[in-house]
């Protein structure tokens, strides 16, 4: 239920900052997993600890200021020590779907820089094959029917994502094509074809981007590397 998954979305969270050392600089990830893991790390900076930061949307780095941690410009960066980020489906050979909240593209830039790419989730994210979370495509809006139908060629069912009957607008001023594509026998080639498709940014296929998913099952912390 909600209050496992919460106790749980804590455990990975406070394993996962244990990591994070004098000097480095952390990337910040997005979701209610990521932003548990910002708030222990904020507690740890009034500590003493010295970090510099990376943000993954507009919304955490908000957040990491809150809590006096210095936000350096990412576009800036050509590594990134170690980040911390949810996920909302990952296997067991690291591939995720990421997006579900929208930042995709800034979180799999830093992801991307990171020498350690550390994953927190709850028991629930843990599936055999991904697909049954949507996968997240960031779209030039512009472009967004083509993209549509480019992706239905691939043989995805999309929607246009919407919140409070609006059409969503990333932190990069885009659309989101959340497209069904049932369950993904071959991840690394799907975000290839995606990627490939003029007008789409990026999409929610995370391949060979993780270090290490730290799960908590509610009893143990589970390590995947
Ligand atoms: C944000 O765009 C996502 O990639 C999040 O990391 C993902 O949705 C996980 O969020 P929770 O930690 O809230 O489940």
């Amino acid at each position: 239920d909600k209050t496992q998954q919460d106790a749980e979305k804590l455990a990975a969270a406070l394993a996962a900052v244990k990591h994070v050392k004098d000097g480095d600089v952390v990337g910040l990830g997005t979701g209610s997993t990521a932003t548990l893991a910002i708030q222990e790390l904020g507690k740890m900076v009034r500590a003493g600890l010295k970090i510099t930061a990376a943000a993954s949307s507009i919304r955490t780095e908000v957040l990491a200021k809150s809590f006096g941690i210095e936000i350096l410009d990412l576009g800036s960066l050509s590594v990134i020590d170690i980040s911390i980020d949810g996920a909302d489906e990952f296997t067991e050979s690291l591939d995720l779907i990421k997006g579900g909240g929208g930042a995709l593209f800034r979180e799999k830039i830093i992801a991307t820089l990171s020498k350690n790419a550390i994953i927190v989730t709850d028991a629930s994210k843990k599936v055999k094959k991904l697909g049954a979370f949507t996968v997240p495509v960031e779209v030039i809006p512009l472009a967004y029917q083509y993209v549509f139908d480019q992706v239905a060629k691939l043989g995805g069912k999309g929607i246009l994502r919407q919140a409070d009957h609006k059409t969503f607008i990333t932190d990069n001023g885009n659309y989101i094509i959340d497209a069904d594509f049932g369950l993904i026998d071959d991840p690394a080639k799907l975000n290839i074809s995606l990627n490939q498709i003029n007008g789409v940014l990026t999409n929610g296929l995370f391949i060979g981007l993780t270090s290490k998913v730290i799960m908590s099952d509610g009893t143990d912390i589970v390590i995947f590397e």
